[in-house]
């Protein structure tokens, strides 16, 4: 059996389904104790019976673009420990599909609330958990559209780079406490919200979703869907002790990803 996490206390947001919950099932399986967020009560409901789910694992419904809400999960959290190993900034939405001229504000703005300032929102308060545990990891999801630009997502692009520049900041700011910082940029991966943004594109351009699938997997030079438990992995891998001299670095899971387009 793995148990490279054991005894870790991880924190992780939008878990319920997608990335947060392929990486939550492995580190269960690895022995750590997860405390996991999401918006959305049907896949917290589902999760809730997990044959996983033991009392390693917390849920709790919450927006976390909205302060309050992020402060009433670690309010509950702090019942239970004081002190964790680790944070996933895991949530982001995709964002407005178009050229940037045929975009609205509000859904720039929504975009840039809930895949960057979230992430302010849960570091202020698990950084002190983290102090007090005397080192552990942060781990931010950004995106291939955080190192490359990508035509028709301007606002998930200005979002994903956004990620990229409080990762190196941070990773600057806690180096002495022993905390590490690192964005994990996954490239295409097999899915549901991949089903969403294959869909919308297509609307937007008129071509078909087929060729449109083949031209993202194409992207990649390895020319492969990436899975979310590949994501997952190279979660569980920053948060042990594996990875202990790793802190302030982007990271591609996306099978050597040259383009976005
Ligand atoms: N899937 C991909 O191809 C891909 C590629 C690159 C980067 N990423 C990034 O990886 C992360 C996870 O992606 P995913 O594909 O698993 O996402 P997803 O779209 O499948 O959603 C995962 C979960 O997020 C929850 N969620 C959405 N808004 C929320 C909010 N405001 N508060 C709390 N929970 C919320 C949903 O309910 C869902 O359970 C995101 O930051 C995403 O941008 C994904």
């Amino acid at each position: 059996m793995n148990n490279t996490l054991k005894n870790k206390k991880i924190i992780i947001s939008a878990g319920a389904s997608g990335i947060g919950w392929a990486a939550t099932k492995i580190f269960l399986s690895r022995g750590a104790t997860v405390y996991l967020c999401d918006i959305d009560d049907k896949s917290l409901n589902k999760i809730k019976k997990h044959p996983l789910n033991n009392k390693k694992l917390f849920t709790y419904e919450c927006d976390a673009s909205d302060e309050d809400d992020v402060s009433d999960f670690f309010n509950q959290i702090k019942k239970k420990t004081k002190k964790i190993d680790a944070l996933i900034n895991n949530v982001g939405v995709a964002g407005p599909t178009g050229t940037l001229e045929k975009l609205n504000s509000e859904d720039w703005e929504k975009t840039l609330k809930i895949n960057v300032i979230s992430h302010f929102y849960f570091n202020k308060i698990a950084i002190p958990m983290l102090k007090k545990n005397k080192g552990g990891s942060i781990i931010n999801l950004s995106s291939g559209a955080g190192i490359m630009g990508f035509p028709l997502r301007s606002p998930y692009a200005a979002s994903k780079w956004a990620v990229v520049g409080v990762t190196k900041t941070l990773a600057m700011e806690l180096g002495k406490y022993k905390i590490r910082v690192n964005a994990i940029c996954p490239g295409t991966i097999k899915g549901d919200r991949m089903v969403r943004v294959i869909r919308d594109k297509s609307k937007f351009t008129k071509v078909s979703k087929s060729v449109i699938e083949k031209e993202f997997i194409s992207m990649a030079s390895m020319n492969c869907w990436i899975s979310e438990e590949d994501i997952g992995k190279m979660c569980s891998f920053l948060i042990s002790e594996d990875s202990a001299r790793i802190s302030g670095q982007i990271i591609g899971v996306d099978g050597n990803a040259t383009r976005l387009d």
